[in-house]
């Protein structure tokens, strides 16, 4: 059997997500995570977890796991588009917005680190090798710490879709990786960030693993004319909101994958 006969296509894939969504609405039950065991993300059906949680105490994680402090992140990495000799090639976008905890309260001095591909699509990494354009002048890693607010703020660049293998012909909407470290190590959280009215929104598994439409909306920034700057940049914003019913989801496993 050639591997083409047995590569599922975009028209399979999105066949068995419709048919996953369909059970939904006639159950009807809102959710508020990612499906760990979602099929049409092939890739995850061996990785997934199948067991519980192990449990940890968090006073002991404490003693051997990484701590940092305010003065270990410089405001200027927040900025993304400064870490070269040159600017990166693409649209200089700000993404901002606050993160919250369940009651509306915003969460001080909270970590939050992005990473993200560039304007073409493409990771700086050993498995990314697919034929866009790496470019010398963006890394797309960041990291910021909330103020007062509970506010974040980047600036970037808007990265493209990119191609995984999933199935044949599977295109990744545009996205940024956001972790959020809570006040403890073991509190990593890890979410994605999706732009306004991507065309593969429909067609991707891993945002469709987000069952519930009004959850996966929580997923996407909104347009923000105010926060544009003239001849500058365009602004995106998107608040993190940690608990509660309105929650942003999160990843559950931490593999913080490129995909
Ligand atoms: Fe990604």
């Amino acid at each position: 059997m050639s591997q083409e006969s047995v590569e599922p296509t975009q028209a399979g894939i999105s066949e068995e997500i419709e048919q996953i969504a369909d059970a939904w609405s006639r159950d009807g039950k809102a959710e508020t995570q990612p499906r760990l065991d979602y099929p049409p993300y092939r890739s995850s059906l061996l990785r997934h977890p199948t067991k519980a949680p192990q449990q940890a105490d968090p006073e002991g994680v404490e003693l051997w796991a990484p701590v940092f402090g305010e003065r270990d992140v410089d405001p200027l990495e927040a900025d993304l588009t400064i870490q070269h000799r040159g600017g990166p090639q693409g649209e200089r976008i700000m993404v901002t917005g606050r993160v919250l905890d369940g009651d509306g309260h915003p969460v001080r001095g909270q970590l939050v680190e992005v990473w993200q591909a560039n304007a073409a699509g493409r990771y700086i990494h050993q498995r990314d090798q697919h034929p866009a354009p790496l470019d010398p002048h963006f890394t797309g890693m960041g990291r910021c710490l909330t103020d007062d607010d509970g506010v974040y703020r980047f600036t970037t660049i808007k990265p493209g879709p990119y191609p995984w293998r999933n199935h044949r012909n599977a295109w990744r909407p545009a996205h940024i990786h956001f972790s959020l470290f809570g006040t403890e190590f073991t509190q990593r959280l890890v979410t994605q960030m999706y732009f306004p009215g991507d065309p593969l929104f429909a067609l991707d598994p891993i945002f469709q693993s987000v069952v519930d439409p009004a959850a996966r909306a929580r997923l996407v920034a909104t347009y923000d004319h105010d926060l544009t700057q003239p001849e500058f940049l365009m602004g995106y914003r998107w608040d993190i909101v940690l608990t509660g019913p309105h929650r942003t989801l999160l990843e559950a496993d931490t593999e913080a994958s490129v995909q």
